[in-house]
Parts: structure tokens; C-alpha cells; sequence
């Protein structure tokens, strides 16, 4: 059974303005009071065989545990054989690695989303650098960060102890859906084709999705405080996992029809991923345990314990830190990391790069090819916009009183000159707004590059 408690109806997670109550209300208030119960689930559409985690924890007689199907629908037995024991891994690749900085200045908390690389320091302070590696600092008290989540060109949504933050055109708000959760979010996953937004609290698990808030209770499995991973298929649907005390268990459908499958008891996981090719990973007790797409579930051990597992829903590759360094798993091969750069983990992006700090700097890792540093900033495809943008106006061709400056051999000659008056705020005079951080970073880049064209 899984209980979906409707929480709230109608809430937006992102918008630059803060929904008064009143607003927030008038289209549908909260719905447990209507409900006339707090634990009654309206909305339940699980199948009625569906087993209870009691039912697989007794016939529960390997370490691994079995797997439930999902619905009657499907085949009513576990999905596994009991494994003898751990299948033992041996390296058949080594990865050769490569790191990058990406500041020279440590972080705490990282996320990679359309608009950029957001990064906190231990300070708390906030920046997004962008993919030319422009950073800018985000003004604002947004407390120490625990988890964000990219919604594609609409904005980002970062959680702190002191609440949900969306990250819209640029700025920084409180999130609507905020005032609607009492407790802190300690870990979000969100998913691009089904819209859905969990959010781990300390004690419950919520789903925001078409415009509702519910609370979710999957009956008598424990819901917080989870690891949440969006991607590995139950019957071909993407789900999201969750570990959770010691289960691992998938919630897949949408809304009211949520059902609970693919459950597994006796697994403390450390750490749950979910990779490209819909596989579900897990680390335990220094083991690695591997949910095929076919359901089934593999024990297996590397020469040495593993412990952070890191892995990203758009990325075929799985990196994996055991106690004798790091190790990685792609295309069906499994192996050490040459050269891996050392400090913790913060995130890791789609192109399956892992976004990490030491003390001194922010890098990137990967394996293979290193990518090759943006290109450096030129006079058409950066400068030419800025001053058309925000100065041409007054230096422009017809310019009365201000000295022309609208090619870039005038930039080229001014350039101390343009530098001084743009960090300095003294220029462009209003109408215009002042240069963000980026675009000053960017003309400092063309200059320091040789002013190419
Ligand atoms: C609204 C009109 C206006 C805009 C917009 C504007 N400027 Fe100016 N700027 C002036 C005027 C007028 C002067 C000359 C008088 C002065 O120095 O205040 C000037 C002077 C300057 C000078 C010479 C300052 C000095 O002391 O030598 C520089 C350099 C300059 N502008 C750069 C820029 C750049 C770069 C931009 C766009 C990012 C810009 N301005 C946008 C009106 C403007």
C-alpha cells in the first residue's frame, strides 16, 4: 500500500515572487482536513497483491534479499536466484583520468544545472559559473545548501536548512512550495519527462507533481531520511528508488497511481545510483550491489571496499571509491582510475564528469580524452553584444559627448580605460544597468586572450 496524502493543491516551484497565503489558498486549500484522515490515502490505486515488505523480509535466506514484482500483473516471484555469495570483480580496464580547476577556490556543495555550476563556499557564499567558466556571485542569504535540482531552461531549485530556493531569470527567490514543507529537504530528485520532484525530508517523503504536493507513505517501509535516484526501469517505466533504513525499494507511476515494487530488505545502502542504461547501484557494507534492467539483482565484491558510489541518470559511467582509490564502470567493464584527483565528491553531470574540492581549488574529473578549455572570448561572439547592448547608445557612431567606442579596435585602445569604469559601476550611465560579474570576467578574458576577433 502506499498512502499518497495530498499535502497541498496547485503550488509552482518556481517563481521570482513569493505566493502570499491568500493566493496560495484560493485554489484549494490543504487537503487532509477534506480528506477526513490523516493517514488515509484517497488517492491509493495499488494493486491489492501487491506484498508487504513483511512478505519478502520472511522469505527472505540470502544477504541480498528478494525482489517483488511490481504488480499481479507481472510475475508473481522474485525476480532473483539466491546468490552464493559475492561475485568477485577483477580490473578489466584501466580508466586513464584527467582533472580540471574549475576555481581555485575550495566548495562545499555543487550543482551542475542548464544555467550553470552553482557552488557554495564553507562561508555559504553562492556562485554560478557558467560554461565558459565565468563566474558570478549570487547575492543573497541562502544558508548552507543540501541538495538542488535542474529544471531545464525554466530555473533550478536548491534546498537549505533555511528552506527552498528557486533560481529564475537570473535571480535568486524563496520557492512557492516552501511555506508548504516544515521540515528542511535533505536530498531531491527530479525527472525532465514526468515532471515528477521528490524531496526527502529528515522524516518523510514528498512528490510534487502537476501542481500538488503529497506526502508519501509506502506502508511499512521506511521513507526518510533516503537516498533518492530517478532512472532504473520497473517494467520498462523509469522509477525513482529509494534507499531508505534497510530497504531499497522503486515508486513508479504518476500521482494516484503510485505503486511500491522491486523492494529488497536487509541492504543498509551507504550510498543508491541510478545510471544511463537503467541500471540501479547500490554500496553496502563495502560491497556493490547491481539491479540489472531485467530485475535481477547482482552481489558483487572489488579487491577493495567501496564506500561513495557517484553516478548520474544521463551518463553511462558509474564512479566508485573504494578504500585503495578509485574505480569506475562503463560499457560492462569495471576498473581503476589512473591519475584521479583527490578531495571529496559534491556532484556529477551528465557528461559523467565529477564535479569535486579539495582544500585549495573546485575540479573536474573524467576519463579519456580531456575536453578542451572553452574557447577564449572573441570580439563578435562576446564583446560586439555587451557594447551594443549597454554602451553603444551614447558611444555609438553619433556620439555626442562621450567618445566613440563601438569597434573593437576603439575597445582595444580603451581597454584599461573600459575595465576601470564597468568594475568600478561608473559606466554605462543609466538608462543602462550596470555589467554582471560574467560579462566584466569576459571582457578581461578578450583582453587577456589578444583581443581576437
Ligand atoms: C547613457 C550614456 C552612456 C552609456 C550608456 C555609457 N556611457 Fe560611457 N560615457 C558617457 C559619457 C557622457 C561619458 C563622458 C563623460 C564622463 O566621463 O562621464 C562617458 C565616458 C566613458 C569613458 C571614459 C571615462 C574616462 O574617464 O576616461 C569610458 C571608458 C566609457 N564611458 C565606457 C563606457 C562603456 C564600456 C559603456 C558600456 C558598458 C558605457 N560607457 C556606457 C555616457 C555613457
Amino acid at each position: 500500500m502506499v498512502s499518497i496524502r495530498p499535502i497541498w493543491i496547485s503550488v509552482a516551484i518556481l517563481a521570482l515572487f513569493v505566493t502570499g497565503c491568500g493566493e496560495g489558498s484560493s485554489d484549494g486549500g490543504p487537503a487532509t482536513p477534506a480528506d477526513g484522515g490523516v493517514d488515509v490515502a484517497p488517492a491509493d490505486a495499488l494493486s491489492p497483491d501487491a506484498p508487504t515488505p513483511e512478505d519478502t523480509a520472511d522469505d527472505t535466506t540470502s544477504d541480498l534479499g528478494t525482489e517483488t514484482a511490481p504488480d499481479v500483473n507481472s510475475d508473481a516471484t522474485p525476480d532473483i536466484e539466491e546468490p552464493a555469495g559475492p561475485i568477485m570483480i577483477q580490473a578489466e580496464v584501466t580508466w586513464s583520468g584527467w582533472s580540471a580547476e574549475v576555481r581555485p577556490a575550495p566548495a562545499v556543495f555543487a550543482l551542475e544545472t542548464s544555467s550553470g555550476l552553482f557552488l557554495q563556499d564553507g562561508e555559504g557564499a553562492l556562485s554560478l559559473v557558467d560554461p565558459e567558466n565565468f563566474e558570478s556571485p549570487l547575492e543573497g542569504e541562502v544558508g548552507m545548501l543540501d541538495a538542488g535540482a535542474d529544471f531545464g531552461p525554466s530555473g533550478s531549485l536548491l534546498a537549505s536548512e533555511e528552506g527552498l530556493m528557486g533560481f529564475v531569470e537570473g535571480q535568486l527567490a524563496q520557492s512557492p512550495l516552501d511555506e508548504h514543507i516544515t521540515e528542511s529537504v535533505q536530498v531531491m530528485a527530479y525527472d525532465t519527462a514526468t515532471d515528477q520532484l521528490w524531496l526527502s525530508t529528515g522524516s518523510s517523503l514528498l512528490l510534487h507533481e502537476g501542481g500538488a504536493l503529497y506526502d508519501i507513505e509506502p506502508d511499512g517501509l521506511p521513507t526518510g531520511p533516503a537516498h533518492l535516484a530517478y532512472g532504473g526501469a520497473v517494467d520498462g517505466v523509469p522509477s525513482v528508488w529509494i534507499a531508505s533504513a534497510t530497504s531499497i525499494y522503486a515508486l513508479s507511476g504518476a500521482g494516484d497511481e503510485l505503486s511500491v515494487s522491486a523492494w529488497v530488505e536487509g541492504i543498509t545502502a551507504l550510498d543508491l545510483e541510478c545510471d544511463a542504461d537503467g541500471r540501479v547501484w547500490a554500496s553496502a557494507d563495502g560491497d556493490l550491489y547491481r539491479r540489472a534492467v531485467d530485475g535481477t539483482w547482482d552481489w558483487l565484491r572489488l579487491p577493495s571496499p567501496v564506500s561513495q558510489l557517484a553516478a548520474h541518470p544521463s551518463s553511462g559511467a558509474l564512479w566508485i571509491s573504494t578504500s585503495d582509490g578509485l574505480w569506475r564502470h562503463e560499457a560492462g567493464q569495471f576498473g581503476p582510475v589512473d591519475d584521479a584527483a583527490s578531495g571529496s565528491w559534491l556532484t556529477m553531470n551528465e557528461a559523467g564528469e565529477i564535479i569535486g574540492s579539495d582544500t585549495e581549488s573546485v575540479w573536474r574529473m573524467g576519463v579519456g580524452e580531456e575536453p578542451l578549455p572553452p574557447p577564449p572570448p572573441t570580439w563578435t561572439e562576446d564583446i560586439e553584444p555587451i557594447s551594443e547592448a549597454s554602451c553603444i547608445l551614447c558611444h555609438g557612431p553619433g556620439a555626442l559627448g562621450a567618445d566613440q567606442m563601438y569597434l573593437a579596435a576603439q575597445w582595444e585602445e580603451r581597454i584599461d580605460d573600459i575595465l576601470l569604469v564597468v568594475s568600478s559601476g561608473a559606466m554605462p550611465l543609466p538608462p543602462n544597468p550596470a555589467l554582471d560579474p560574467a560579462m566584466i570576467a569576459r571582457i578581461e578574458g578578450w583582453k587577456a586572450a589578444g583581443f581576437p576577433e
